[in-house]
């Protein structure tokens, strides 16, 4: 077994699944200013390090993204922040690509940027810690998109950033995300996710990446946000997979969702189901940012000193997903 694939393996052991910390600092300040924080570097770092000391992060939380700014500041404890996930039982991971621009020669797509220098960077990171890193391509979806270009070139730069991220010996987690804005239904989603992942694993398999050493992180089988047409849980589990049996080969070890703006029991509700009626050898899990932390923020945010009390409102989501991640979570486990 190579190193890569232990270490995916290592992270999505067990039910365990990924807590997506990894917000840039404008979003995080959106994210705060919502709940009437003052976005400060030090109220940033006070959220995280409260979920990363949380007691989930040992039986629930295999790894952590981290943003830049994270990764290089200090606990309370004057430890550096990927040493206090170790420490919790988790793995520390950094997110590397530097955003969503707009893509020449489209309108109203986006291509991900970052190459530039990735490869000086990631050696940093791993310096500091990192064992595995994420990148993530965004697509918008209706009649005429996501283009040709969008996803041959969203996919180029995802295989480009996962041979690199090999090369300096972490696990890329390769993040295609079909967004869920818009009117298209499930089918049209079902349709273009295939699309795209296909793509991805042929320039991924281009560029020599290991594919036992990724993880998969795509987004669910969904209708549209102003879609008229609504499926139900079930068959939004049941397009998923059929999604990722159709285009993605098997050797890959894992697959953590992303929420992508699904309430956190709808995220957990789909991620139950998948896993229950998962008949691939992927591991299923999530990696979710705000279906695992949106309560557990807004618990905080009525007083920022309320560690424990913020804790056990993570500790709730966390296990909740990881049940789900195991097919193991019913309504009534909620409280
Ligand atoms: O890149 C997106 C995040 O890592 C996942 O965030 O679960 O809120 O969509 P989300």
């Amino acid at each position: 077994m190579s190193e890569l694939n232990t270490i995916a393996l290592k992270i999505l052991e067990k039910g365990k699944g990924i807590l997506a910390a990894d917000e840039s600092t404008g979003t995080m300040t959106k994210r705060l200013e919502d709940v009437n924080v003052p976005s400060t570097p030090d109220n940033r770092l006070l959220f995280r390090e409260t979920l990363f000391s949380a007691s989930c992060m040992s039986e629930c939380i295999g790894g952590v993204i981290l943003y830049d700014e994270t990764i290089k500041q200090e606990s309370s404890k004057k430890d550096k922040i990927p040493k206090l996930i170790l420490e919790m039982g988790s793995l520390p991971g950094i997110k590397v690509d530097t955003g969503a621009k707009i893509l020449a020669g489209s309108t109203n797509e986006k291509i991900t940027e970052g190459l530039d220098g990735l490869r000086e960077r990631l050696k940093e990171y791993y310096k500091l810690g990192a064992k595995f890193t994420k990148w993530r391509g965004v697509y918008n979806i209706s009649e005429n998109y996501p283009s040709k270009l969008s996803i041959q070139s969203n996919a180029h730069a995802l295989a480009r950033y996962s041979a690199l991220v090999q090369e300096n010996n972490m696990v890329p987690i390769v993040e295609p995300e079909v967004l869920m804005d818009g009117e298209h239904s499930a089918k049209d989603c079902f349709e273009k996710t295939s699309e795209v992942i296909k793509k991805c694993f042929e320039e991924l398999i281009l560029h020599k990446v290991d594919l036992k050493g990724i993880i998969l992180k795509p987004n669910m089988i969904l209708a549209g946000n102003k879609s008229k047409d609504k499926i139900s849980n079930k068959e939004v589990a049941e397009l998923t997979l059929k999604c990722l049996k159709n285009s993605v080969p098997t050797e890959v070890p894992g697959i953590a969702f992303l929420s992508g703006g699904q309430s956190e029991i709808e995220s957990t509700e789909n991620l139950n189901l998948i896993s229950k009626i998962n008949d691939t050898n992927f591991i299923i899990s999530y990696s979710y940012g705000r279906a695992l932390q949106q309560s557990a923020l807004k618990f905080w945010s009525k007083d920022i000193r309320n560690i424990e009390g913020t804790q056990k409102v993570f500790n709730h989501r966390a296990k909740m997903n990881t049940l789900a991640a195991q097919g193991n979570w019913s309504k009534d486990l909620e409280i």
